[in-house]
């Protein structure tokens, strides 16, 4: 296929692979348990809220919505993903409330807030190596809410412990010791000062939409334009991933813990 080949098959060819474009959330969640943590985590009416490793900010934006005299501010280091957040923020009307910054949330000086969400970003509040990374990042959060706030924490488990070859096929350099099981990990936010308001994990349907979703518009565009000059990496990038996926299904869980601050 030749140059002008694909710039009459795909017009838009030469922009290379899209980015994320079919996810509404970068973790598994579906909207029916969007809608629920909305609900639950506006009961306190939230005055400010901050979304640590926010990425575009959806949640947050939701939460927005449902509270209109909350502000909230997000914290990302991706600067694609701040920018889709300012553009979601400013489509709905929400630019003077959100506010979207790109930086670390490592030691953080903004907050304390009265909603902290930090869904499958602990790592953002650490520089800790698993498996001492959920601790640390249990005790930036409570810093980082207020006394009667609320936390939202996705995090990682192991729904069993993994075998050597299902490690093996995981990220590069994957250890048992990468995650807690869900009873360890509710240990360590009571430990770190928290009671679990309410415990809840992805299921196996948003997992696959989530996991589905995260490849399928770079894999229609890879089908489409099989002699781009990006379309090797990216097919090593898609097998790769989808690899990785099927030794992780069904054996690393997200657990969303909604959690209240102990006084
Ligand atoms: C799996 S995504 C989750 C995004 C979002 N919370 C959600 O659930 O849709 C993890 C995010 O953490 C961000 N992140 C990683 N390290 C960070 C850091 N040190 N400071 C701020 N954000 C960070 C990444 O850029 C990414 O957007």
């Amino acid at each position: 296929m030749t140059t002008t080949d694909m710039a009459t098959t795909t017009p838009d060819a030469a922009a290379g692979p899209p980015r994320l474009t079919r996810l509404a959330f970068h973790s598994p969640l579906s909207e029916t348990r969007a809608d629920a943590l909305v609900q639950r985590l506006t009961r306190t009416t939230p005055a400010t809220v901050l979304d640590i490793g926010c990425g575009w900010g959806e949640l947050m934006l939701r939460v927005l919505a449902a509270t209109p005299n909350a502000t909230g501010t997000g914290i990302d280091i991706n600067a694609d993903d701040v920018a889709r957040a300012r553009r979601n923020a400013a489509d709905r009307g929400l630019q003077e409330r959100a506010e979207f910054v790109e930086e670390s949330a490592t030691k953080t000086t903004r907050g304390p807030a009265d909603l902290v969400l930090c869904t499958g970003a602990s790592q953002a509040l650490t520089t800790a190596e698993p498996p001492g990374h959920t601790p640390e990042a249990l005790s930036e959060l409570r810093r980082l809410v207020t006394d009667n706030g609320r936390v939202l924490l996705g995090e990682g488990f192991w729904q069993r412990i993994p075998t050597p070859a299902e490690l093996e096929g995981m990220w590069p350099g994957a250890a048992a010791t990468d995650h807690h099981d869900l009873a360890t990990l509710l240990d360590l936010a009571v430990a770190a000062g928290f009671r679990p308001e309410w415990t809840e994990t992805a299921n196996l349907d948003e997992w696959e939409e989530f996991e589905s979703a995260y490849q399928a518009d770079v894999e229609v565009w890879l089908a489409q334009n099989p002699g781009h000059p990006l379309a090797a990496e990216t097919r090593d990038r898609l097998d790769r991933h989808r690899a990785q996926w099927m030794s992780y299904r069904g054996v690393l869980g997200l657990a969303y813990l909604t959690l209240v601050p102990a006084l």
